[in-house]
């Protein structure tokens, strides 16, 4: 048998892979159970003793000849899918840049952080997951208490001391625990509720909690403050106070803006009233202060917490809480360009 080993390692050295798919039969046909390697090692008996070394030899180096190939070709590969090494990044589709935009969520926080360090607050943060300190009992939530069921918990199943922080309130505590007054702090975050999903509410969402403790802090103070803040945000500058109850405040109390009523988008959302509800504050019972490690007796001071997706669904005109959480980019898009 006449074999042209020569012929074959040049088919070898000319092959030029255009795909993978492309290579992987071109190491079948050379390197596959039924491939020209094999095929060429059967005959080696046929072939005079005194060149079977030589033959041997010339096919090892065919085979190491098509190993090179395969391993070049996917060095080469790797190399354009690394665009550190091509200075671009080839998997890049060509075309216009797509813009990209803000969540409202994040439009209405970073608006909220900014009217308040304005007036001196500063950003502050606590964990997602809390412990009962500083979610309930720091906060005069008494064990067993009715209160607690106010707000729906998760729980760490193996813990009933952890849990999802059911509100901002639990980084009041941390704060006060952790500086001494005075204290002017926002704290933004996302909170967890066990509540059924519908268009009004879900079981994640974020809120925004102020906290100032201070000598001679008064509920005086706290209403000016929050009248900034209406003014600030929603343009609007009447407000009322309607009386409420919190384990951690006393007094407290719910706060609406007056909205309007000049249409119907101005009926729909503020259901009739003219007014619309934006947080829940009150002055810090002497209680939390005392559990925080502050002094009562020297100190005194107000709480503010409202919820971010109520205030971004009225400002963007959002029917559904559901959308905010869905990430539907024909949705978020709306935003292009808001800032
Ligand atoms: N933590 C309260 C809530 O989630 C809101 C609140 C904060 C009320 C601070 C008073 C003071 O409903």
């Amino acid at each position: 048998m006449a074999v042209d080993l020569e012929k074959i390692l040049f088919e070898i050295s000319a092959f030029t892979p255009s795909s993978l798919s492309e290579l992987e039969s071109f190491r079948i046909k050379y390197l596959g159970k039924k491939g020209v390697v094999k095929e060429l090692s059967s005959h080696i008996r046929n072939i005079d003793p005194a060149q079977r070394k030589a033959f041997g030899q010339s096919l090892n180096e065919l085979k190491r000849a098509v190993e090179q190939k395969i391993e070049d070709y996917k060095a080469l590969l790797d190399s354009a899918r690394d665009p550190s090494i091509l200075g671009f990044d080839p998997s890049r589709k060509t075309g216009v840049e797509e813009m990209g935009a803000r969540h409202p969520v994040s439009l209405v926080r970073r608006e909220i952080e900014e009217i308040f360090q304005h007036i001196g607050f500063t950003v502050a943060s606590g964990p997602e997951i809390e412990d009962d300190w500083h979610n309930f009992s720091a906060l005069n939530f008494p064990e067993n208490h009715p209160a607690r069921d106010m707000q729906d918990t998760f729980f760490v199943e193996k813990d009933p001391d952890i849990a999802l922080r059911t509100h901002t309130s639990s980084v009041q505590v941390r704060v006060m625990e952790s500086n001494e007054p005075p204290i002017r702090i926002i704290a933004p975050g996302r909170v967890y509720r066990n509540e059924a999903i519908s268009a009004r509410s879900h079981c994640v969402f974020h809120q925004v909690e102020g906290l100032y403790i201070d000598k001679g802090v008064t509920f005086a103070d706290m209403v000016q403050t929050i009248q900034y803040f209406a003014e600030a945000f929603f343009g609007k500058a009447k407000i009322r106070l309607r009386p409420s109850y919190f384990p951690f405040t006393e007094p407290s109390a719910e706060v609406d803006v007056y909205w309007g009523l000049e249409n119907e988008v101005d009926h729909r959302i503020t259901k009739g009233t003219g007014w619309l509800e934006i947080m829940g504050c009150g002055m810090v019972d002497p209680d939390v202060l005392k559990s925080s490690g502050i002094d009562p007796n020297e100190y005194s001071g107000y709480a503010f917490g409202m919820g971010i997706e109520r205030i971004a669904m009225n400002r963007f005109q959002i029917g559904d809480i559901r959308m905010l959480f869905e990430n539907d980019i024909r949705f978020l898009s709306q935003l292009k360009g808001a800032w």
